[in-house]
């Protein structure tokens, strides 16, 4: 309402994750005119800097759409003028208290919003949780806290961050990002699946022979060794991002598009599943590579990571959900940092056709031929179905080149998954939010396999950096009878 102001407070305004998604997330929706009339931006961190200045750092980070290049500059201006910093400690209530006055300037009279996005390390959230909560909490609107993952590394430490947050926040102020939630393909994935008559009916282990959710970086962890190493590849992509891609993909169809029906059916798929199992996982780790002259370096290589580090930068996983819909249909998930490709899909493919008839009249080989339902996160986002065609001319051949687009192709450019968020959490729709049952569902499934890979100290399979990972993985799926897609070969919409 016109009468409310909001501010938005960036707690580590000056590290990376600030700079180079939050800002500019800010920016493209007051752009789009999506902020509030009355917003603040401010920036917390320790050092000392001024106002100028942080507005000097973020307009480093500002860009427009290619499509909407007019007022830019403009609009820049504009924008930065609502950009203010503070410099405090981070468990300093004293600070926040500052911080309050400072806001209670730009809020006047009015009913005062206020957000705080914690783009900082794990240690430290809960001093600041406290320290904003005591010290500068609106009086009479709302406070919410937007926090990043790593929610702790197992069941127990995310519990215990569960319950210190709730010291001060109750479950509605806490937004838990998973930014693969924000991604236009991830949210898609809802409406083709819940608004085409066509797919619900396919949707369960009746025609479905399995999914693959496949993610995969052409880069190592360049600089984010000392983060990376604490918490390897199955932490940071599996349990969350590829976990929730396969809760809406599974999941039963909610009572309503509201947040808690959603999340009641996320939590419910999930406690569905059964606990990842040691000889259902292959792990990796990528090792130096030299390739047209120049050598790229191993894992171990990172200044910041121990040399003797088994932490996995690859990983493959078989999941099973015990419900009537998905009995006995393999999940795979495979994600890896420094391979051949950049690219994030789901892969669905569906059962053989019963009695075959082109292979036995015509002695076609259509074995592998069977339909595959393609789900494009990035880079390039489509939806493309497989289908069997015949090859035109006389006789009769088959072939599955020829792809049906089911998702039509807009010249809009996509918004970056932070700007539907932060503008969710600004609304308070939590629908694309993690909820505490959610996560520790989530955590219950991965702890034990992480505690077991630990423990025993299982020695990852090393691979050669921009490599497509060990061949463990192809092994894993055969064993369900699976092989996985190629984000390369494959057609691009
Ligand atoms: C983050 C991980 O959550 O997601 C990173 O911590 C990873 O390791 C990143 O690189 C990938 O996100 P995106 O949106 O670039 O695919």
């Amino acid at each position: 309402n016109d009468e409310s102001t909001v501010t938005i407070t960036v707690v580590g305004a000056s590290g990376d994750l600030a700079k180079k998604k939050i800002f500019p997330a800010l920016f493209a929706l007051y752009y789009e005119d999506c902020l509030p009339k009355h917003f603040t931006i401010f920036g917390y961190a320790r050092s000392n800097m001024t106002d100028a200045e942080l507005r000097n750092m973020v307009s480093r980070t500002l860009t427009c759409r290619i499509d909407k290049r007019e007022n830019c500059n403009e609009k820049m201006e504009e924008f930065l003028k609502r950009c203010f910093y503070h410099s405090g400690q981070y468990d300093s209530e004293e600070h926040f208290r500052d911080l309050d006055k400072k806001l209670k300037q730009h809020e006047g009279s009015r009913v005062s919003n206020r957000l705080f996005y914690l783009s900082i390390p794990p240690n430290i959230f809960l001093d600041v949780v406290k320290c904003a909560s005591i010290s500068s909490s609106s009086v009479n609107g709302w406070t919410r806290v937007i926090v990043e993952k790593p929610f702790g590394r197992d069941s127990d430490s995310s519990a215990a961050l569960t319950r210190g947050l709730k010291q001060y926040l109750v479950e509605d102020q806490i937004f838990r990002i998973d930014h693969y939630l924000g991604k236009e393909l991830v949210e898609n994935l809802s409406v083709l699946r819940f608004s085409n008559l066509v797919f619900e009916p396919l949707w369960s282990r009746q025609y479905i022979r399995n999914v693959q959710l496949i993610f995969s970086e052409d880069f190592g962890t360049e600089g984010r060794g000392g983060y990376f190493d604490r918490y390897g590849i199955i932490r940071d992509i599996m349990q969350n991002h590829l976990l929730q891609i396969l809760a809406i993909f599974a999941m039963e169809t909610p009572i309503s598009l509201e947040a808690e029906d959603i999340r009641n059916e996320k939590v419910k798929v999930l406690c569905s599943m059964k606990p990842l199992q040691l000889e259902d996982v292959v792990i990796g780790q990528y090792k130096s590579h030299t390739k047209g002259g120049t050598t790229y370096p191993a894992y171990t290589d990172d200044k910041t990571v121990p040399k003797d580090s088994l932490t996995p930068t690859f990983a493959a996983a078989a999941l099973f959900i015990n419900n009537a819909r998905w009995d006995g249909v393999p999940f795979l998930m495979k994600a890896g940092k420094a391979l051949h490709t950049k690219g994030a899909e789901i892969r669905v493919q569906f059962r053989h056709v019963p009695g075959n008839l082109y292979k036995r009249s015509f002695g076609t080989d259509l074995d592998t031929s069977t339909n595959e339902l393609v789900i494009r996160v990035q880079p390039d986002e489509a939806i493309y179905l497989k289908i069997n065609n015949k090859i035109p001319g006389l006789g009769m051949r088959l072939d599955r080149k020829t792809d049906v687009e089911t998702c039509p192709r807009y010249s809009k450019e996509i918004p970056d998954a932070y700007e539907r968020l932060l503008l969710d959490a600004i609304e308070g729709e939590r629908r694309l939010f993690i909820r505490s049952d959610e996560l520790d569902a989530a955590w219950e499934l991965f702890t034990p396999l992480l505690k077991e890979l630990e423990e025993k100290r299982i020695a990852p399979e090393l691979y050669p950096y921009g490599s497509r990972g060990p061949v463990g993985a192809h092994y894993l799926a055969a064993k369900y009878n699976v092989r996985w897609g190629d984000l390369t070969t494959e057609h691009k919409a």
